[in-house]
């Protein structure tokens, strides 16, 4: 009987494997909340008084050993772990638990010294050197293999230890374009495996135009930005050459840990630059988490404070960014208050920190970290905020954002609601956003204008999804579209026919696909197929396309639908539908007057819209969507741009990011849990969704 109890649990675990992996944080938590620390910064006898301070302000773990490497490793193959043991033990005194990082950020200077080769070459010849960060190179065999030496004796050391929860590899892991002779050899090899032949690789490249014509992978070298007219096929190559060194450390780090971890996470701290294209790259991570610094100088925000909230998309894209990626996400860095590297480095708006708190639990998230406990005294990030200021005691007022927030969760944490919990008109607004970097790389080498934006295109959707209170999730070509009532595919430059054929079958099954210009245009070397321009997208759209435009800047194009006027300049193509399509936008003016720029048809169970024009201002966008989203019966909200909402666990949270108040109308039946209908700048409402 007990057996039989026991094959039943562990059958239902294994049915139910992602819910054993989300194990690491418990629904009942909401969210914990983290603040950074290096021991090493700080007098040992400080320690303890920090820790306590950690614990009674509300933080629940803390992060050690991310520059520590010197400090783990001060001489080649002798370790010292006293000083991390004594961290962790004391951290665990205070009930804060610890993610542990690789280090590999900072090589210690004896290994610079004894092996330069490691160092990181810029193209123009410089080489990196020790007394920054970050100047070793990911595709040095022997730099890999002395950083993997290095962690999995942390590994094995601290991969058991229940007070140990995770790990963060590296910081802030970038794509690096490295110029040293070990990285033209790598992409020698990586081009190698490829392409096998080098007969391959030319017809690939294009390399009988100009010449260009190898005999030899040895002849291959790395593409020199100098040369304006490089072969942008190889520069394409030579990008997915190098996000691939970045992947690969950190999945091959991943792995070393995994060896002797016991119940620990392991993930990395990327910035949210999307176009870079390694995020996600890494397979064997459990999930990714990003860092994310709101206000820096650069006045992105709403009006003449707006700097000093930042922008109202920032947190949300990377949310709608990361989550799809695993189903689980973090947030491992979140600036405290003022920072040190920016343009202008300005307070942030009383209340801000906390708002980009909620920010990051509206999204889903299921921890967040601070960066940092205390405001360093020397090194390149003095006069960074921390938690406490430079006397180490006082809690600035962003330390006090944080606690005012982790009050709040643990207050909420009485009456947890599943994750899921989220009101059907909510789910029925769920939008996709096909992305996949290279596209942008493909497509800003040959823009054919400089007022193109590609990732300004996409916003144009996101801000409209986002206005019309919409859960987003940019998803990759691996994911199934059939979880989406609607999926938009904006700028989606190189496909091939197999994509394509997935995105008829989406509509045939019922979907309601949201295509936009430049799309299928080129394979996925870059080519243009030898058929009629844009036809790969014929099957599916019943379009063809006659030419595209490109207006000045100061003199735009004019749109007409439904009546209203709308701006164009940055690209248009001229469509000629199909007989079944409806034409719901034309342009105006120009010798093309009348034409079509947007088409919409129903194929099968489901719809095709194709956006063939990139407006000035993402108004046509929005009406596109309104009116798209109307005939499908999604029912949509207008917030004001700077407004949020998301749901997530039975509660809606609305966010101004605005310049003047927003009253929100609280549904009936709701609860208010934090903050008042009336929500001034910076502000947050929670609210129950209640039981309907
Ligand atoms: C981040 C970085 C941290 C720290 C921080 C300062 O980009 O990951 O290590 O330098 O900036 O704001």
């Amino acid at each position: 009987m007990k057996f039989r109890r026991l094959s039943v649990i562990l059958g239902l675990c294994l049915l139910a494997g992602t819910s054993v992996q989300a194990s690491w944080f418990k629904e009942s938590d909401l969210i914990q909340t983290g603040v950074y620390y290096y021991p090493e910064h700080w007098d040992e006898s400080q320690w303890e008084r920090d820790f306590k301070r950690m614990h009674e302000l509300g933080f629940e773990f803390t992060h050690f050993a991310e520059f520590a490497w010197a400090q783990l490793e001060p001489e080649e193959g002798c370790f010292d772990f006293t000083w991390l043991d004594k961290a962790i033990g004391l951290a665990a005194q205070y009930d804060l638990k610890v993610v542990l990082c690789t280090s590999t950020a900072t090589p210690p200077v004896w290994l610079s010294r004894k092996y330069p080769e490691i160092l990181l070459c810029q193209e123009n010849g410089t080489v990196l050197d020790h007394g920054a960060r970050q100047h070793a190179s990911f595709a040095s065999p022997l730099y890999r293999k002395l950083a993997f030496r290095m962690i999995e004796q942390l590994a094995r050391r601290y991969g058991h230890d229940a007070r140990v929860v995770g790990w963060q590899l590296d910081n802030e892991p970038a794509v690096q374009f490295d110029y040293s002779p070990t990285a033209e050899e790598g992409f020698r090899t990586y081009l190698q495996n490829k392409y096998n032949s080098i007969s391959r690789l030319n017809q690939a490249w294009g390399t009988n135009f100009w010449s260009q014509v190898y005999s030899s992978f040895d002849e291959i070298t790395l593409p020199k930005t100098a040369q304006v007219f490089m072969n942008h096929h190889q520069i394409l190559d030579y990008r997915r050459f190098a996000a691939s060194q970045t992947n690969d450390f950190l999945n091959e780090q991943c792995l070393l840990i995994k060896k002797y971890a016991r119940n620990q996470w392991v993930t990395t701290n990327y910035i949210p630059n999307y176009e870079e294209g390694h995020i996600g790259g890494s397979p064997d991570l459990d999930f990714v988490s990003y860092t994310r610094y709101m206000v820096y100088g650069d006045n992105e925000g709403i009006g003449r404070r707006g700097y000093r909230v930042g922008n109202p998309l920032r947190i949300a894209w990377a949310n709608d960014f990361f989550r799809p990626v695993k189903g689980v996400y973090g947030v491992m860095e979140l600036q405290p208050g003022q920072v040190n590297w920016g343009g202008i480095n300005p307070q942030p708006l009383p209340g801000a920190v906390r708002l980009w708190l909620w920010s990051v639990f509206a999204g889903g998230s299921d921890f967040v970290c601070t960066y940092r406990f205390r405001q360093p005294l020397y090194g390149t990030e003095q006069y960074h905020y921390g938690i406490v200021g430079t006397d180490g005691v006082t809690v600035t007022p962003g330390g006090r954002e944080y606690e005012q927030f982790m009050q709040e969760i643990k207050m909420l944490r009485h009456s947890v609601q599943p994750r899921n919990k989220q009101p059907k008109e909510y789910v029925a607004r769920k939008t996709a956003i096909l992305f996949n970097p290279e596209n942008s790389w493909s497509i800003e080498r040959q823009k054919q204008t400089y007022l193109w934006n590609t990732l300004g295109h996409i916003e144009k959707y996101y801000r409209t999804l986002k206005s019309f209170g919409a859960p987003v999730d940019f998803i990759t070509e691996k994911v199934s579209l059939s979880d989406y009532p609607v999926v938009i595919v904006p700028a989606y430059q190189m496909a091939d026919r197999m994509l394509v054929d997935k995105w008829i079958s989406y509509v045939e099954n019922g979907g309601n696909l949201v295509v936009t210009c430049r799309t299928a245009q080129k394979d996925r070397c870059g080519r243009l197929p030898e058929a009629p321009f844009g036809s790969a997208l014929t099957p599916l759209t019943g379009n063809e396309i006659e030419f595209f435009d490109l207006l000045l800047p100061a003199d735009p194009g004019v749109l007409q639908m439904d009546g209203k006027e709308y701006t164009w300049n940055s690209w248009g193509e001229i469509l000629k539908p199909d007989a079944e399509a409806q034409v719901w936008c034309t342009y105006s003016r120009e010798f093309y007057e009348g034409k079509a720029a947007v088409t919409f048809k129903k194929m099968g169970k489901g719809t095709i819209t194709y956006v063939g024009v990139d407006s000035k201002d993402g108004q046509m966008e929005k009406e596109i969507l309104k009116k798209l989203y109307a005939r499908l019966g999604i029912p949509c909200m207008d917030l004001p741009y700077g407004v949020t909402l998301e749901y997530r666990n039975g509660m809606g949270i609305v966010l101004n990011y605005s310049d003047c108040p927003y009253r929100f109308k609280v549904p009936q039946g709701s609860r208010i849990l934090v903050g008042s209908a009336e929500i001034p700048t910076a502000g947050v409402l929670v609210f129950s969704i209640g039981d309907k």
